[in-house]
């Protein structure tokens, strides 16, 4: 949706929890930015903060039970969930997690959930055992599946007063996550290009190295900084793309506004990437993944010895970009990266071949100052029916050229 059309209408569902005054200030960033809100609480949330808030806020009446003689719609869980282009929920709890992952609809925000067709984004908060509890982890892959979008919780202090995941996403990235959903870029968090010629696309893009264990203090992995992965992103979510970052180990910070998922191996990264694949519409593999790992893991320390000499096996990893071609469907474009340091564009076509890709990026990593950790890069794009070299430039701008490419190989579908 574009500024243009009318203003974007934003559901906005608050649970009970300490967070929930800070739904408050989500709202104010989205009103700013020209969204039209309607607010539903949980009853727990009432707790924390009074419907009244949110009633002078946005001049409606604030629905916690649709039942209420006060509620002046009687089938407000109609009207309410057909006229949203986002459900946002600041803060998520467990419970409603829980609610909204198996089909549970027993108050008016939960019925919301099920009768809704918008994109849904929440905002978890809580307390770190709950985060980390089974059945929490259980419910989020179940609504990853279902495609809901997380505004991720971050580690810190948390208000039991014990550190750990479970802090509410900062404001700011809930509410730029919203406007990348919506499509709209408000002034304030605009860089870059001015174009939403991605407002369609729902990037997955593998960032960084990935950490192979040897034994609990032990890894393999390797130098990737994650620059080029996160500058992807980062165009993408300038260009109105929903951006999604399965990370490996970096040693850059994401961007702003796009969903991160932290992960270590390449299994990891497969699984997530799997997890993320059915809403996405272009995957980018440009994690630099190990391609082996050792055989076996030692469950503990593994200890020196007087022998000079110590043998590991490795075995070969799974390659997530030749998966994510074989289950692709026929929406889904694949863009792959090659790291070469002599024949770099016959090997990155054959890679291109093997792999079943629409595009790769092929490097020549041995000329200095570009590549691993640089700011700069050059390359040979290659695509099915164009080839495009692309002289050292930033990455940031290389990601754009990508991009452009990417666009062009979508027109040709
Ligand atoms: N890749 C992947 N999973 C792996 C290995 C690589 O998804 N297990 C992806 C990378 O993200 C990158 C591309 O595949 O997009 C690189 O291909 P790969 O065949 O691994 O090339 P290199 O490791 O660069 O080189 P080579 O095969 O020549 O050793």
């Amino acid at each position: 949706m574009s500024e243009t059309e009318r203003k974007p209408r934003v559901g906005l569902g608050v649970c009970g929890g300490i967070a929930a005054y800070k739904a408050i200030e989500v709202l104010r960033m989205l009103q700013k930015a020209g969204c039209d809100v309607s607010v539903a609480m949980t009853r727990h949330a009432t707790e924390f903060v009074k419907p009244l808030t949110f009633r002078a806020l946005t001049g409606e009446y604030v629905i916690v039970d649709d039942y209420d003689e006060a509620n002046p719609d009687p089938i407000a869980h109609v009207n309410f969930s057909q006229n949203i282009d986002l459900l946002l929920v600041v803060p998520a709890t467990a419970n409603v997690l829980a609610k909204f992952a198996n089909g549970i609809a027993d108050d008016f925000l939960t019925s919301t959930y099920l009768a809704s067709t918008a994109p849904v984004l929440v905002a978890p908060a809580m307390n770190v055992s709950m985060w980390e509890k089974p059945s929490t982890q259980r419910n989020i892959e179940l609504l990853r599946a279902d495609n809901v979008k997380f505004a991720e919780p971050i580690s810190g202090e948390l208000a039991c007063k014990t550190v750990g995941t479970g802090k509410l996403d900062d404001v700011e990235n809930i509410a730029k996550q919203a406007f990348a959903i919506l499509g709209i870029r408000p002034r304030s968090v605009s860089t870059g290009t001015h174009v939403d010629d991605l407002s369609n696309e729902h990037i997955l893009v593998t960032v960084g190295g990935t950490r192979e264990a040897i034994d609990p203090v032990r890894f393999i992995s390797n130098h990737s900084s994650g620059k080029m992965g996160f500058a992807l992103a980062e165009a993408a979510r300038d260009r109105g793309a929903w951006v999604t970052c399965v990370t490996g180990s970096v040693t850059a910070e994401p961007p702003e506004g796009v969903e991160v998922v932290r992960v270590e191996s390449a299994q990891q990264m497969l699984n997530s990437v799997m997890t993320y694949l059915s809403g996405a519409t272009v995957f980018v593999g440009a994690a630099a993944v190990a391609d082996y790992r050792p055989k076996i893991v030692a469950d503990a320390k593994i200890k020196k010895t007087d022998a000079e000499e110590l043998t590991l096996e490795l075995e070969r990893t799974p390659d997530i970009l030749s998966t994510v071609s074989d289950v692709r469907n026929s929406r889904l474009i694949v863009v792959g990266f090659a790291a070469e340091t002599n024949d770099v564009e016959a090997y990155a076509r054959s890679k291109m071949e093997r792999k079943r890709l629409d595009m790769i990026v092929a490097n020549d990593v041995s000329v200095a100052g570009q590549g691993f950790g640089t700011e700069n890069n050059s390359a040979i794009l290659l695509t099915r029916d164009d080839r495009i070299e692309l002289p050292l430039q930033s990455k940031r701008e290389m990601a754009d050229r990508i991009l452009d490419a990417i666009i062009e190989v979508r027109a040709n579908r």
